[in-house]
């Protein structure tokens, strides 16, 4: 087991840095020029689809929730359910409604339940999934693949950048089906995916979130909030911190502190906004009130397109891109803190109390 954590402490650490390996497995071959070149889903692939829904769990939930984002602003119909929940009380579907299972180990119980209901009432199903040959990809109708490589960490990492960068493609080939034209910037998008693994290793090879960790240790609250596609990543962010860390830590949409968390930010709750470096005048002011209540708030952004560096008491940069892929570059940094803080109070990283990779029980 050593061996295959070659110089890295944990496959966690080691998993975060193989992502520029992975993504580039993810999008080897699905770009051509300003479209996508998926195998599987040639152009038409989608035509008789009129809306699409999402079910999954913990980090494949927040991946869908990206993929959904992707599609809303596109014109689709999208809607992203927590899988046990689809299960316990099914959306109603017919045979347009395409249902995407989001699972990396393409096992987990509730998942697998949710799309089973989705097929049983007439829906298409369809397995985002890291695992071929996985229950979820041989039960559904269609399955794609995120070729994020074997993930041993208990936290997922790698794969979630997999699954977004997949969602990139599939959104596009989806909305040029049901919409019938392509996404809005579709030739800028792309080409800020292709260059996405180089921005990643730009990250994890030249981060200061060991250091910045260090300032979420034993702290009463950790907060995350951002807008946009940047909401599902602070929820992800938080997710990773709580699994690892043992820390309480909460995401939020950052219109929505003012509406309750607010009154639980305080000099010993951390606030970690992330920024796209878009339309950001009210994420800014989100940041404010939180450094008027004491708080230590640290900003994830691109530096050249953003301006929270000036509001924010630590900085953390992303290289500037796309403002659609910006947030999978801030959930880099979000791993790396979560990552250090958790080592630094030396918990069981690759396999936190009570969790497990795969859970294959309702
Ligand atoms: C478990 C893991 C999580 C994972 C979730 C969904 O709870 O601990 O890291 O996100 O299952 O797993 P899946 O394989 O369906 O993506």
């Amino acid at each position: 087991e050593d061996a295959e954590k070659g110089s890295y402490d944990h496959y966690m650490l080691k998993e975060i840095h193989e992502q520029p390996v992975a993504l580039r497995q993810t999008l080897h071959g699905r770009i051509d020029g300003d479209d996508v070149a998926l195998e599987e889903f040639p152009p038409g692939s989608f035509d008789d689809v009129d809306r699409v829904q999402f079910v999954a769990c913990g980090t494949s939930y927040h991946a869908a929730l990206y993929g959904e984002w992707l599609l809303s602003k596109d014109g689709v119909d999208a809607t992203t359910y927590i899988a046990s929940e689809y299960a316990a009380s099914p959306a109603p579907v017919d045979e347009d409604t395409l249902v995407v299972g989001v699972t990396q180990s393409g096992e987990t119980a509730d998942t697998l339940e949710a799309l089973e209901s989705a097929r049983e009432r007439g829906a298409r199903t369809l397995a985002l999934t890291n695992v071929i040959g996985s229950t979820a990809a041989r039960t559904c109708d269609d399955a794609l693949f995120i070729r994020a490589g074997p993930e041993i960490g208990v936290a997922a990492t790698k794969t979630f950048s997999s699954q977004v960068a997949t969602l990139v493609l599939l959104a596009e080939r989806l909305v040029r089906d049901i919409t019938g034209s392509p996404t809005s910037d579709h030739a800028d998008r792309l080409d800020a995916l292709a260059s996405l693994p180089e921005h990643v290793e730009s990250i994890t090879t030249d981060s200061r979130a060991a250091d910045i960790s260090q300032r979420c240790l034993g702290d009463n609250g950790h907060f995350f909030i951002g807008r946009g596609n940047a909401f599902p990543v602070a929820l992800e962010g938080a997710l990773k911190f709580k699994e690892i860390t043992y820390g309480h830590a909460e995401g939020f949409a950052a219109g929505e502190l003012k509406h309750g968390p607010l009154a639980l930010v305080t000099p010993e709750t951390p606030v970690i906004a992330i920024g796209t470096g878009h339309d950001e005048a009210r994420l800014k002011s989100n940041v404010t009130e939180s450094r008027t209540r004491g708080a230590p708030v640290i900003a994830i952004a691109p530096r050249t397109a953003s301006d929270l560096a000036d509001v924010a008491e630590e900085f953390l940069p992303v290289p500037a891109t796309h403002p659609d892929l910006v947030a999978i570059l801030a959930n880099v940094q979000l791993q790396l803190i979560a990552y250090h803080a958790a080592n630094a109070m030396e918990r069981s990283i690759d396999k936190p109390r009570n969790l497990a990779k795969s859970v294959t029980v309702e």
